[in-house]
């Protein structure tokens, strides 16, 4: 971006393809930790004096217009978070995005409706796709990628609409690889991984890199009840990958073969019943063993053993990352795992990466001061893919 900015963006229209994906409750935003990041990257264009035009994705809609996916929620808080007014298309390539986007003086900034009211966006057929970039392209002369969100996936306005137009990386995305480059070089140790979130089957690659990688992986969330699982648990009605026991076998042998310490739940909080998150009326959880989960119960959320556990796990960390609740933390009854990695990371010295996503809302909404971590990434999947080692399209397609 700022090559950009040293050839001049002034009167130019710049498309910046952000990750304004935020959680949200009917029409209120939940967590704008993803529109705050993005910011500044959009505010240094606009006083650069572009004509800047923001797009992103929110949900998952199924290629169609659809208001409970609109992005005007995510385009108001844009504007307060600037501190100007932003102006707001109703569609992406259509007559309202058309008039928004020459009605823009130098200095101003749009936004355009969800992406994936388009077919186009997120089609596996090359020529779809390729033919919604060239719409897109018709409303820009630049692109800035600045959507680490979403660089994983390989769709028009992330992908395609580069290949297009002159193009730059945002300074989100830059300072993201710059941080997630680090925990692919020599880390400080011992360097511990906190995995947790619902599927196993989401995280079966990063474990299976970071088993080479990691001193120490401590497993929370839903995903834990596959591996209890495997080891011969009994766990009751809790979230479980009856196929994924095969590889969950595979990975404890092979974190036993290299001395990696895979660490799994002691103590859960079990219920019958799954929490009413809007009431978040008491839920009267149980404590049980993780080997003791009875039938008719499913595990919500680590128990105090395991949070005393993982907390000495994590005191003496050189290099943390951590991806994934601990358990249902948006309940209060099933927070408190979570709060206690949050808690063990500020406790400890380690350099740390909290992979974005749901780790990183719970970080904001369990109240910790999120300028004390090292880095929360805005990135869920994008972050665990980088991790990988996989080619993120998002990435290759500027690096071109
Ligand atoms: C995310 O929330 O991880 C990104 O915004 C990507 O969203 P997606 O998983 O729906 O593609």
């Amino acid at each position: 971006i700022d090559d950009l900015a040293t050839e001049g963006v002034a009167g130019k229209r710049v498309f910046v393809r952000a990750d304004l994906n935020v959680p949200l409750e009917g029409t209120t935003i939940t967590d704008d930790g993803r529109i705050r990041a993005v910011a500044p990257t959009i505010a240094k264009l606009s006083a650069l004096g572009a004509k800047v035009i923001v797009a992103s994705h929110l949900g998952r809609p199924k290629g169609a217009p659809d208001p409970a996916f609109s992005l005007a929620p995510a385009a108001e808080r844009l504007g307060e978070i600037l501190g100007k007014g932003v102006a707001f298309a109703t569609d992406t390539v259509g007559e309202s995005a058309a008039s928004v986007v020459a009605g823009l003086a130098d200095g101003e900034v749009a936004v355009l409706e969800n992406l994936r009211f388009n077919a186009g966006e997120t089609s596996k057929d090359d020529a779809e796709r390729g033919a919604f970039a060239d719409q897109l392209a018709e409303l820009a002369d630049l692109y800035v990628g600045d959507g680490f969100g979403a660089v994983h996936r390989k769709h028009a306005s992330v992908f395609d609409l580069p290949k297009r137009l002159p193009h730059a990386a945002g300074d989100l995305i830059a300072t993201e690889v710059g941080v997630l480059k680090k925990l692919t070089a020599e880390v400080r140790r011992p360097y511990v991984v906190v995995l947790g979130g619902a599927k196993v089957s989401d995280k079966l690659g990063v474990i299976d890199n970071l088993l080479k990688k990691a001193d120490r992986i401590l497993i929370g969330g839903g995903m834990a009840y596959t591996f209890l699982a495997a080891k011969g648990h009994e766990v009751g009605i809790s979230l479980l990958q009856k196929d994924q026991i095969p590889v969950c076998l595979e990975y404890l042998a092979e974190a036993e073969k290299r001395g990696v310490e895979f660490v799994l739940p002691v103590d859960v909080l079990v219920s019958a019943d799954f929490p009413d998150l809007k009431t978040k009326a008491p839920a009267n959880p149980e404590l049980v063993a993780a080997d003791a989960i009875p039938a008719d119960k499913e595990g919500l959320d680590i128990g105090p053993k395991t949070r005393e556990l993982y907390a000495a796990k994590l005191a003496d960390a050189g290099t943390v990352f951590w991806n994934g609740p601990m358990g249902v933390f948006e309940h209060p009854d099933y927070a408190n795992g979570t709060k206690a990695v949050a808690q063990g990371l500020l406790d400890s010295d380690a350099f740390t990466v909290v992979g974005g996503g749901d780790s990183a809302a719970a970080v904001r909404l369990l109240g910790f001061d999120e300028n004390v971590f090292g880095h929360i990434s805005t990135g869920g999947g994008a972050s665990l893919e980088y991790l990988e080692g996989k080619t993120l399209p998002g990435l290759a397609a500027l690096e071109d």
